[in-house]
């Protein structure tokens, strides 16, 4: 064989052996896969092409001239995930630790470029130690590039993030600014400050895991959508998550074969309980109106008070947004506000319709929401969905009470069509507090102050606490039974398929953030 070819040959194979068998083995061994074992999982069988394989780092001090890897601890390329392209960059931590290095940096901002000319998702494996602490200077400067293009491909192309061992310092605001964070419970971690800074400056001891892993993430502070097993599990979440969005911003979502049937789920008509203070389970509303097990949920562990994912419906991908009457008996504050907000913006940007199922009793109170301003958080939620274009439905299951009455994708701020069970009740506020207010004189000057209120507590909720008030108003579109639901928003989104929406012209809106 020509000795260039050859040649050549071996340089593939170096550059496939990553930083070697005995690094290779100790990632293993940690229940970890590798850059390229990951690509190949993630991606259709034989679809993989990779761009800048042979590419080096240019460093000379500290000795670096003689430690070369090809590839320089980054394999990028694109391939296609089911049938649909998508752009790769995975870091490979057997080579100087996944670091970042200013020509690693580059091979990234090389694809996120072809990634938003071409209009296909970009996906990101995080596994690194951070900034190639030989380059200095060079290597933040290679951070900021990229967080630079996840700032310009935000709302064109989806950005996913998936955290596969460490990443730490600076490196989280990239992930940070994609769409969405999917992170491998116990071998990821994301802190900008670790344990040993996190001593020093406070005194608190903590590990990484505790301060920065997969649980602590999805729990405490929101920072990753998901959290899954192992490498494989997050692969195919990835996967999973792929399957509900288009390839960008000018594209809708594919729509799956569908034959429209007679759609009744008659279980959907006992899951409300007749007492309006006893908590259901609202995804056993979803289950009944989605397609059979399509409901994908995102944020599950965070802020548990509203349920946010995406399902199909009649074969077409939604986004859901609705409240957990089972936890804080689905209140709205801070940290729902904020989940249902983003995710609400995310639909938007990718023109997946939005469907929001309403059981609100208001806002959650207390000093703790109002000194960690539910004021301007709560306003994040109501900014994301005025400003949504993208189809928008409502289904008032049950209670929709005061200002969360509006913000829950009301029909005063743009939703299209609004339906409410039987169950509804629609308010300024609950029968009881209204009665105290309102008949507070008459209710002191009776004989019997319990009997006057819960009079008056029935009287006005006779009056309120049902959906047709709103309805005579037009503010409710329909009154339907449960069981029809489904039926009925399949042929509402349907309808609604050809939505425009024309704005007026401006720089960007403010978003109280
Ligand atoms: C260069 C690095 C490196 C780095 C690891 N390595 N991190 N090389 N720059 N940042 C190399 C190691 O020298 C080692 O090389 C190999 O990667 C594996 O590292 P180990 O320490 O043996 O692995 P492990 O025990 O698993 O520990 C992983 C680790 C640790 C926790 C990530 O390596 C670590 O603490 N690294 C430094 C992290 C850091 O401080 N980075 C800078 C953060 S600031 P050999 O040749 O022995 O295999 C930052 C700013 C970004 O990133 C700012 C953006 C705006």
């Amino acid at each position: 064989m020509n000795t260039k070819i050859e040649q050549l040959q071996d340089k593939i194979a170096e550059a496939k052996a990553g930083g070697g068998q005995k690094r290779i083995d100790r990632h293993h061994s940690k229940g970890k896969l590798t850059a390229r074992e990951r690509i190949d999982y993630l991606l259709d069988e034989g679809s993989f092409e990779e761009v800048g394989i042979l590419v080096t780092h240019r460093t000379t001090d500290f000795g670096m001239e003689n430690q070369k890897f090809y590839g320089d601890g980054v394999v990028t390329g694109y391939g296609t995930v089911n049938g649909r392209l998508v752009y790769v960059f995975a870091q490979d931590f057997t080579v100087f630790g996944g670091s970042l290095s200013e020509t690693h940096a580059e091979k990234i901002c090389k694809i996120m470029d072809l990634a938003v000319k071409v209009g296909a998702p970009l996906i990101g494996l995080n596994d690194s130690g951070g900034a190639r602490i030989q380059e200095g200077v060079r290597s933040l400067g290679g951070y900021a590039d990229i967080f630079y293009r996840n700032v310009q491909a935000s709302g064109v192309i989806p950005q996913i993030s998936a955290i596969m061992g460490p990443c730490a310092g600076g490196a989280v605001y990239s992930p940070a600014m994609t769409d969405f964070t999917i992170m491998v419970e116990n071998t990821s971690y994301m802190f900008v400050t670790g344990p040993n800074v996190v001593k020093t400056v406070t005194n608190e001891e903590v590990t990484s895991e505790e301060l920065g892993g997969a649980s602590a993430h999805s729990t405490k502070s929101g920072v990753t959508h998901l959290t899954s097993e192992n490498d494989v599990q997050c692969l195919e979440d990835i996967k999973t998550l792929l399957s509900y969005m288009p390839q960008n911003n000018q594209e809708t979502t594919q729509k799956l074969p569908f034959a429209l049937g007679t759609e009744i789920r008659e279980e959907l008509n006992n899951i409300v309980p007749d007492n309006a203070n006893k908590p259901y389970d609202m995804r056993a509303v979803i289950d009944g109106i989605g397609d059979t097990n399509s409901f994908f949920e995102i944020h599950k562990d965070y802020a548990d008070n509203i349920v946010v994912g995406f399902a199909r419906l009649g074969g077409r991908s939604i986004g859901i947004v609705a409240n957990q009457p089972m936890s804080l008996a689905g209140c709205l504050d801070v940290n729902s506000s904020k989940k249902a907000a983003r995710f609400t913006r995310f639909c938007d940007c990718f023109n997946i319709p939005l469907l929001v199922l309403v059981d609100v009793p208001g806002f959650l109170p207390g000093t703790d929401q109002e000194w960690n301003a539910i004021i301007t958080n709560g306003a994040k939620l109501l900014y994301a969905l005025s400003e949504a274009t993208v189809p928008r439905i409502s289904v008032i299951t049950r209670k929709a009470y005061g200002g969360a009455y509006d913000v829950m994708n009301s029909k005063h701020i743009g939703a299209d069509m609004n339906f409410a069970w039987p169950s509804a009740e629609i308010a300024v506020m609950g029968a009881k507090g209204a009665s105290e207010i309102i008949f507070k004189k008459e209710i002191a000057e009776a004989d019997d102050h319990e009997a006057k209120l819960a009079e008056k507590e029935a009287e006005y909720a006779d009056k309120f606490a049902n959906p047709y008030r709103a309805a005579e108003r037009g503010f409710v579109d329909e009154v339907i039974l449960p069981e029809q639901t489904r039926r009925k928003l399949i042929k509402a989104f349907a309808m609604l398929e050809g939505k425009k929406v024309e704005r007026p012209k401006r720089k960007h809106g403010n978003i109280p953030l």
